[in-house]
């Protein structure tokens, strides 16, 4: 059974449609000795304030690379060769060194994929938390540092005793929340979680989603939410944008994702949603992504498309709104101008 979307689907229809993170034309590649991947293909969105937008799709598909771009941490081999990332109006591809390292996680912080395993085993997590305060703000009291640190401890769920704890002291659960507390240290308007619960048991994923909803509900933060489980999707987010072979194919608030996905890519992933009332052969598809050295000129998802068409060969479809708010690059859905 598909799981129904919670309130937040009224949420989306009501929010507030102030545009926080704008990203237009990001283009990243990496540059590899036998050609260049490309990772990301010139992606656009937006991500509205107080919303929590999901970025879906399989993997390889780029959601990792987008992320780290956004914030201009991609690892060598890879490059932005292209685009503009704006917060609040803000250019932050314009920005260099040291303004950069001031300006990242004010205005955008990560949960990076694998977040537990990427806190410092030897540096309690006081510490992390404490030296990403003082690195951005410079030195302050001690005890105003400590209650600042708890306050972000209750925040995210965390009891009083985790300040003096090391993370190898931690659950999964605790070590994901004391990353989320890294987060949100510096109040930044917007949050990248990438796959924040997936090495999680499933009830330990329901309460760090929990406690993601919760940070955004009383902060009012952005948040972009990569991850996989379509149920806690649909649980989670206002909208959802899936991505195809570094292209994104379709933008829809969460409600009609579910119930009315448009692209032949988001109907394969839905209907790939196992259910226990209609027990069915499970689908599966034939083809395979193309490789990303060597895209096929026309849509992305040609090879393994149901519905491919001989324009679909030829030009890259462009983004056309079918409703207000649903977006979908797809033929199907008539040939407006093509895209680059
Ligand atoms: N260092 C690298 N060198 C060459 N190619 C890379 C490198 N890192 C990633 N890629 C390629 O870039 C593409 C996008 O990778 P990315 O990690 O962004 O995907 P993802 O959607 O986050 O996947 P997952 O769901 O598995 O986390 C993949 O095809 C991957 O093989
Ligand atoms: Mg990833």
């Amino acid at each position: 059974m598909i799981a129904q979307p919670a309130s937040n689907f009224v949420r989306a229809s009501q929010a507030n449609r102030e545009v926080v993170l704008d990203v237009r034309n990001l283009r990243i590649h990496y540059e590899t000795p036998k050609g260049d991947v490309i990772a990301v293909n010139g992606i656009s969105f937006q991500v509205y304030k107080g919303e929590i937008v999901g970025l879906v799709g399989e993997s390889g598909c780029g959601k990792t690379t987008a992320a780290m771009g956004i914030l201009q941490l991609v690892p060598s081999p890879g490059r932005i060769l292209a685009g503009e990332i704006l917060i609040n109006g803000l250019d932050m591809l314009g920005l260099t060194g040291e303004e950069l390292r001031e300006r990242r996680w004010r205005e955008l912080s990560l949960i990076p994929q694998g977040a537990m395993n990427s806190l410092n085993p030897v540096m309690r997590v006081r510490d992390q938390i404490g030296d990403a305060i003082i690195t951005h703000e410079g030195q302050q009291p001690k005890d105003k540092l400590k209650a600042r640190i708890l306050e972000l401890f209750a925040l995210v769920g965390l009891p009083p005793r985790v300040y003096d704890l090391y993370p190898h002291e931690l659950s999964g659960g605790m070590k994901q929340r004391a990353c989320i507390a890294m987060a949100i240290a510096l109040s930044p308007p917007v949050i990248i979680a990438d796959e924040p619960t997936s090495a999680l048991d499933v009830v330990v994923q329901r309460v760090v989603a929990q406690t993601l909803l919760d940070v955004k509900e009383r902060l009012g933060v952005s948040m972009i939410m990569i991850g996989h489980d379509m149920g806690l999707q649909a649980q989670m987010v206002d909208r959802i944008i899936v991505m195809y072979a570094g292209n994104i194919v379709e933008v829809t608030p969460v409600f009609p994702a579910f119930h009315n996905p448009l692209h032949p890519y988001t109907q394969l992933l839905i209907s790939s949603i196992p259910s226990i009332r209609e027990r069915k052969p499970l689908k599966i598809t034939t083809g395979l992504t193309h490789d990303l050295r060597n895209p096929p000129p026309g849509c992305s998802f040609q090879l393994r498309c149901p519905h491919v068409m001989d324009i679909c060969k030829k030009t890259q479809p462009a983004m056309i709104e079918r409703e207000p708010e649903h977006r979908v690059a797809c033929y199907l859905y008539g040939k407006e101008e093509a895209k680059g």
